[in-house]
């Protein structure tokens, strides 16, 4: 890798460097030439029942893909994230929980959270959940959600986390999908104040899933919810019946350790699979270098559990590494926008790791929320989930960390498991906006659209030749769509969906997603799911949705919608096309614009041009681009005249 030592680059200079950058990139160019090496050092950072006598067995095929990682050691995950601190660690905190309620918090030591675990993995399993079932974690951001992962853990069950803020009908398709005989949920859930209830989607739900025989219900509030005395159980009856020890369920390295669903091109959301050994490991490895965790530290990662940012950096990578992990359960700006900077302050948080979107959104409501606040606590400021735009780069760095915190820019998906591009603290030169270089064990490499790979500076979709051992194993229940969707686009490549820019000091800049993946606000969704949610209303003949830069949210969500014939274009149906993504995906993936289409551009063979359409829905009315394909001219003139209702 070229590094060139001009100055565009900000060191950070009070950053006490845990190694300097020539040993951190030798160390880097080892783990790429010479992995099964490295990989056995880096295999010591968690505790084996028994050891594996092989490192690798990868191979990103043409025809298929084999990614088996340490495939014949034993281990279990849970006990490595709790029970092995237990001699050291027992009375340190493992937890420490901010509730919606300014200062109400709670302290969860590894001992109690290793009888917490052990109590509902009894439990789980006095319901008949046995090693391999898998187990739906519908719950807000409360302690629980983490004890409910590590439970199922502990007992070889895989677990499958929805956010709670998904509609009952996404949460039932997620149910289905995995097969899941039981779900864990809350009556409700708090933000910002108010309630939100929970149980009441859950009962919708497994009106269509027959293969749940048990729901679980934490009791977060007082709320009434309805009950089936044949399925549902009171979690703290549960548990309360338990011992606090639970012999574990001693898991191969390739098990399942978790699936999580997100979102792609087409077609409904992915069951993405990751596996035991090598996703904790990744995890743990990553967590270690990024954050540059020490002894102390209070750890915070405001991400929510139900994304793959809060299974990596809330629960196994902190509790892997025996750290202290901040969860908190409100908003950025309730009840001001200095509430993420008060709980800094009030447990002395020293590394932060949060979203583009909460930034700018902070960013925009005034540097004095942030200057009414100490946090000299802080040490390390991290961002993920969207490109940060270089002004949004700075505020962080410069109004919230004053100056003296690297920010690191991590970049990595759901597929990945882990952090694959992102810089080291104190060690690696910061460009504003820039991920800057792969971490250990990652190789990425650009090619053009003819799949061609780019050497040295330049554009290109971003894949991966080498990934480390945290990336996925494959869609659960759908092998052929897994090949297809990340190894069949560039034979040999893990392909990203990704674009990407190096510049001439080997930097990485990631452009955001060339494929119909759009991300609001941080949450990655599919266009073609907005738009089964749209016309699944009676009166709609075609949608298309297309994302749009927003100032805020990254991304912005513009539907262009054309009725049925004799359907009126009234304000009533705008509300209940809102309705209707609300209930089958959630608030998040509701439209900002709805534009009503009289019809959609088409090339002659019947595909509709979303590039047309993205150009329109930025306002981009005079630089259309190549128009020759375009079935009728007329159609994009009258759209970019018709009406568009924003929010
Ligand atoms: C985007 C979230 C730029 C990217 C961990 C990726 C980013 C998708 C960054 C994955 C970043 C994530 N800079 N873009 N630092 N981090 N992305 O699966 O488009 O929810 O493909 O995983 O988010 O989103 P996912």
């Amino acid at each position: 890798m070229k590094m060139n030592t001009q100055a565009d680059r900000i060191k950070v200079q009070e950053y006490a460097a845990p190694y300097d950058l020539v040993s951190y990139l030798n160390e880097y160019h080892r783990s790429i030439a010479a992995p099964d090496e490295f990989w056995v050092e880096q295999s010591r950072l968690l505790d084996w029942k028994s050891p594996f006598s092989k490192v690798r067995n990868v191979d990103f095929g043409t025809q298929g893909v084999t990614i088996r990682w340490f495939e014949d050691g034993v281990l279990n995950a849970c006990v490595n994230c709790v029970d092995r601190h237990l001699g050291q660690r027992g009375n340190q905190t493992a937890i420490l929980w901010e509730s919606d309620e300014p200062g109400v918090t709670e302290k969860i030591t590894y001992s109690e959270l290793h009888a917490s675990v052990c109590r509902l993995a009894n439990g789980l399993r006095a319901l008949g959940i046995r090693k391999g079932d898998c187990v739906a974690i519908y719950l807000p951001m409360i302690p629980e959600v983490a004890i409910a992962m590590l439970a199922c853990a502990r007992i070889g069950a895989i677990h499958s986390v929805v956010f709670a803020g998904f509609s009952a009908d996404a949460l039932a398709g997620r149910v289905r999908d995995c097969g899941a005989r039981l779900v864990i949920t809350a009556d409700a859930s708090v933000r910002a104040g108010k309630r939100i209830p929970l149980k009441s989607n859950v009962d919708e739900a497994l009106r269509s899933c027959p293969l749940v025989e048990k729901c679980i219900v934490v009791a977060r509030t007082s709320a009434d919810v309805d009950w089936d005395a044949e399925r549902d159980v009171r979690y703290v009856e549960l548990v309360d019946a338990q011992s606090r020890e639970c012999e574990p369920e001693w898991m191969n390295a390739e098990d399942p350790l978790f699936v999580l669903y997100t979102s792609g091109s087409t077609g409904t959301p992915k069951g993405v699979l990751h596996t035991t050994a090598g996703y904790l490991l990744s995890c743990a490895l990553s967590h270690r270098h990024v954050f540059d965790l020490r002894e102390d530290d209070i750890y915070w990662c405001s991400a929510d559990v139900g994304w793959i940012t809060g299974h990596s950096y809330i629960v196994y990578g902190p509790l892997a590494n025996g750290a202290t992990t901040l969860m908190f359960e409100g908003v950025p700006t309730y009840p001001s926008p200095s509430r993420f900077w008060e709980i800094c302050d009030r447990h002395g948080v020293t590394i932060f790791y949060t979203a583009p979107t909460a930034i700018r959104a902070l960013m925009r409501e005034g540097d004095d929320h942030v200057r009414s606040t100490d946090r000299s606590s802080l040490r390390v400021l991290g961002s993920v989930g969207e490109p940060i735009n270089p002004e949004a780069w700075r505020w962080y760095f410069e109004i919230v960390g004053d100056g003296r915190c690297p920010v690191v820019d991590t970049w990595w998906q759901t597929e990945t498991g882990t952090i694959m591009i992102a810089p080291i603290p104190g060690v690696t030169p910061l460009k504003p906006g820039s991920a800057t270089f792969p971490l250990f064990g990652v190789e990425p490499v650009l090619v053009n659209n003819s799949g061609d790979e780019i050497e040295g500076a330049g554009e290109g979709l971003l894949c991966l030749k080498q990934a480390g051992p945290g990336i996925m194993r494959t869609i659960y229940g759908d092998p052929k769509r897994f090949f297809k969707t990340y190894f069949g686009r560039i034979p040999g490549l893990y392909f990203t969906g990704d674009g990407c820019r190096r510049d001439e000091d080997g930097y990485y800049w990631i452009t955001g997603r060339i494929d119909d993946v759009i991300n609001v606000s941080g949450h990655r969704l599919g266009t073609a799911e907005i738009e089964s949610a749209l016309v699944a209303h009676p009166a709609v003949a075609e949608a298309a949705v297309v994302g749009y830069p927003h100032e805020t949210k990254g991304q912005g969500i513009h539907a262009f919608i054309t009725v049925k014939a004799g359907i009126e274009e009234t304000e009533k149906l705008l509300g209940e096309l809102r309705l209707s993504v609300r209930r089958q995906i959630g608030p998040i993936a509701q439209p900002d614009v709805i534009q009503w289409a009289a019809s959609l551009p088409k090339t002659r063979s019947g595909k509709i041009m979303r590039r047309v359409l993205r150009k329109l829905a930025e306002g981009q009315t005079n630089d259309l681009g190549d128009m020759s394909t375009l079935a009728e001219p007329g159609v994009v003139a009258t759209l970019a005249k018709s009406t568009q209702a924003r929010g």
